[in-house]
């Protein structure tokens, strides 16, 4: 595992982006996938001003997100698709069917999981998977537990993730009560190469697990240890605590 220290989040948003950015220049037809979340959006910001600038080009670029509530209109403010629609694809020229989000509408939640990780394969995996990390160490909504499940798949959400999601919808009533996300198995065995992105103090002892080695499914983000090609983008908060 390699730990890049950055001296703030705006030069972690530009080291991120330029690792995306250059899978990209090398390979005009890349798979990349694709987290939500407060961290990415300064990467993602680098990414729609180099496409505007003309420097990066996704018309041959496929996406697969990390994870999408579930049940979830995809256009709810709340879903994560509308968070990529906005925050990103509205603003690059990557096309819409190429960009993919798993969808909190499907009827059948377990065909819906089992065709994602089947077009995952079917695109050859991906080449560049970006990641947050969450305080308690999950991975999307691979929760701390007793025993993980390797594949895509529904996630029951714990009351405390609802809780502590609850800020963006207007009560906790209104947080869905499950989600559906990529597990750590899809992630670990599908992914060429791994970028993990972590700023501020609050997300130190996450990087602490990680970074210690520990393989335990009561910190998902551990599992990462088990891939040969990840790199960790800390600022200095998230490092040193
Ligand atoms: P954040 O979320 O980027 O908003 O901190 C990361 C996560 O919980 O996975």
């Amino acid at each position: 595992m390699k730990i890049v220290i950055c001296n703030s989040y705006d030069e972690m948003s530009m080291l991120g982006a330029k690792v995306i950015a250059g899978q990209i220049l090398t390979k005009s037809n890349s798979v990349i996938g694709l987290a939500t979340g407060s961290t990415p959006l300064g990467l993602y910001k680098n990414l729609i001003k180099m496409n505007k600038d003309g420097l990066l080009d996704f018309t041959d670029v496929t996406t697969f997100n990390l994870d999408e509530y579930y049940p979830i209109d995809p256009k709810d403010k709340n879903s994560y698709r509308r968070f990529m629609d906005e925050n990103l694809f509205n603003h690059i020229n990557i096309k819409k069917e190429n960009a993919h989000v798993l969808n909190g509408a499907a009827q059948d939640y377990e065909k819906e999981c089992e065709e994602y990780d089947n077009n995952i394969r079917a695109h050859g995996g991906i080449d560049v998977m970006l990641l947050g990390i969450g305080r308690n160490g999950h991975i999307g909504f691979n929760e701390p537990n007793e025993s993980l499940v390797s594949a895509t798949h529904r996630q029951i959400l714990t009351e405390n993730t609802r809780d502590a999601n609850s800020r963006f919808f207007s009560g906790i009533d209104e947080v869905p009560k499950a989600a559906l996300t990529m597990g750590m198995g899809t992630i670990i065995k599908e992914s060429k190469k791994i970028i993990l992105l972590a700023s501020g103090k609050d997300k130190h002892e996450a990087v602490k697990g990680l970074v210690s080695g520990n393989i335990t499914s009561n910190d998902p983000a551990s599992y990462l240890n088990l891939h040969k090609d990840v790199t960790l983008f800390l600022d200095k908060e998230a490092f040193n605590g």
